[in-house]
């Protein structure tokens, strides 16, 4: 609706005409049939029958808002990114997110959190989109269609199933990582203002003289961590199913912005090859004694949207958006999602989803695309098509041609990564374990895992995930061992 449109006192018809009744149908008499001519009521019902869009397959229930970032420091050695260079500031959009739910689950269910980031730079859209989790459960792309189902509602029941998520663990041992941090305290955190993003990829950056680093990006809560019990979560299920969109919403409108700062760890280019385990790996972090945080910005979040369905339901984030200066790693996750998320909006939102507020640039576009369905933003006059010789938009391959990639070659294969000197999967959720968390945090671990895995498992998925268990960590494999049996 425009602008003039929202002023008229009087209520319209979505072409702009008067309507003569609010609450009243065409009829025949007071008492007898509707007419069809009431074209104004058709509308209605039409409208109403197509007001949602699918939800999104995964990150169904969420909620965000807009805000600014700063740069802090000076990262120009490692990256020439517009967004990133000293003194820059740039609009952004966050969304944050459970992922196995659906539109009405509650917020507090234990789940990893999407943390999406848009960020509207001078080069176009940005697009970080991490969860609050420096890993993640499989390494394969090939893995995450059979992951997610495991996680959603089963196919007969349609009910989630502890049986189905233990199965897919245990025969998965690569989740243990993910799996351990998910079942700590950070599982369910208070709220988002609460929780750290993590780029959880390698990404690549290139500097102005075209040297390339890896980076990892650590993005940590302004707002200090915090977390809810089980016991505390499951009663806000009941309660307060929204608990975390209404946190975010009140926070930023009663002026208490939220802030997070960004670092990075960065990896010099030529370390890759020989380090310890396989740095693009997506189920290991790298530790911070090997590759320490580098501040990078600040993120505030202080703009809630005007319209939940128009900013946050249509907001498409895809982590193929790289700017100059900004490139993919070898991580197979991370290509796998390069495409699927583009994927995923074409169908969801339609494909002109760019064209929406949350999507479009507020840098100057200089594309070529044309037509389909629910266009409104007008093509290009003249020159639709590249070369031309009518003044149209030509790629500048001197300024953004240079090569934001690897080398690579070798046979085609379907095989595991590589295996290198430490690579296993026990190793880092062990160290968690046993050197992160303390007293009190290894006894929750405890009593989310067997409180879990006494809901539903059956004898041999639960032998699996005890031996699962006792694979991290001995000590506390035979505690959870002894609780799920009863003490
Ligand atoms: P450090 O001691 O430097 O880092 C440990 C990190 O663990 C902390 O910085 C914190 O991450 C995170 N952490 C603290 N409490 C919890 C919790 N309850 N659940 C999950 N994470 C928590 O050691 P390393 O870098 O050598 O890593 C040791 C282990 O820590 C790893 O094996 C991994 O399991 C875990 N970890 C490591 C991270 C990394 O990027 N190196 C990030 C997160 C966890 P933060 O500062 O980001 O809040
Ligand atoms: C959402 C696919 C792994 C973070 C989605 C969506 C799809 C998808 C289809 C729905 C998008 C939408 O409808 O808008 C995949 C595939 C993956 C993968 C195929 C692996 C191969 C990951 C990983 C992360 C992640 C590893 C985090 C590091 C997110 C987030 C959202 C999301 C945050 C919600 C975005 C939003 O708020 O709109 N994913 N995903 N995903 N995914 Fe993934």
């Amino acid at each position: 609706m425009t602008d003039s449109a929202q002023q008229v006192p009087y209520t319209t018809n979505n072409a702009g005409i008067p309507v003569e009744s609010d609450e009243h149908s065409l009829t025949v008499s007071p008492d007898g049939p509707i007419l069809l001519q009431d074209h104004y009521l058709i509308e209605k019902m039409a409208q109403f029958n197509r007001e949602r869009v699918p939800e999104r397959v995964v990150h169904a229930k969420g909620g965000g808002a807009y805000g600014v970032f700063e740069v802090t420091n000076d990262v120009s050695q490692f990256t020439k990114a517009d967004l990133f260079q000293p003194g820059k500031r740039c609009e952004m959009l966050a969304r944050f997110s459970t992922v196995a739910g659906e539109q009405g689950s509650p917020d507090t269910w234990r789940d990893p959190r999407g943390f999406a980031l848009k960020f509207y730079t001078e080069h176009g859209n940005y697009d970080l989109v991490g969860n609050n989790t420096p890993v993640f459960f499989v390494r394969d792309p090939q893995k995450f269609q059979d992951f997610i189902r495991s996680q959603k509602r089963h196919p007969q029941t349609g009910l989630r199933s502890n049986d189905m998520q233990w199965d897919f663990w245990t025969l998965s041992p690569e989740s243990a990582h993910m799996v351990t941090w998910l079942m700590g305290d950070r599982g369910i955190p208070k709220t988002w203002r609460h929780m750290n993003g993590y780029s959880s990829h390698t990404y690549m950056w290139v500097n102005a003289g075209g040297e390339k680093f890896w980076v990892k990006y650590h993005i940590k809560t302004d707002q200090g961590i915090d977390f809810l019990t089980q016991a505390e979560a499951d009663e806000l299920a009941g309660s307060d199913a929204d608990k975390h969109r209404r946190d975010l919403f009140e926070a930023i409108d009663s002026g208490n912005a939220p802030s997070w700062t960004m670092h990075v760890q960065v990896m010099p280019f030529e370390d890759a090859p020989d380090y310890r385990f396989n740095p693009f790996d997506l189920t290991k972090v790298w530790p911070h004694g090997d590759y320490p945080l580098i501040e990078v910005g600040r993120m505030t979040l202080n703009k809630n949207p005007e319209d939940f369905f128009v900013h946050i339901e249509q907001a498409a984030f895809e982590p193929s958006n790289l700017v100059p200066g900004i490139g993919p790693s070898p991580d197979k996750m991370l290509l796998g999602r390069l495409f699927s998320y583009p994927d995923t909006h074409r169908y969801r939102i339609g494909p002109n989803y760019a064209q929406l507020p949350p999507n479009r640039p507020h840098s100057p576009l200089g594309s070529y695309a044309k037509d389909g369905p629910m266009r409104y933003e007008p093509a290009r006059t003249g020159a639709v098509y590249a070369p031309n010789s009518y003044g149209g938009p030509a790629a500048d391959t001197a300024r953004f041609g240079e090569p934001a990639g690897w080398e690579t070659a070798g046979e085609m294969v379907r095989e595991a990564y590589r295996l290198r000197r430490d690579d296993d999967d026990w190793g880092q959720p062990g160290t968690m374990v046993r050197q992160v968390l303390d007293d009190a945090a290894r006894a929750r671990l405890v009593s989310n895992v067997s409180g879990h895995l006494r809901q539903g498992v059956s004898r041999p998925v639960l032998d699996r995930a005890l031996q699962y268990w006792r694979n991290i960590d001995k000590n506390i494999g035979d505690r959870i061992a002894t609780e799920v049996n009863g003490g």
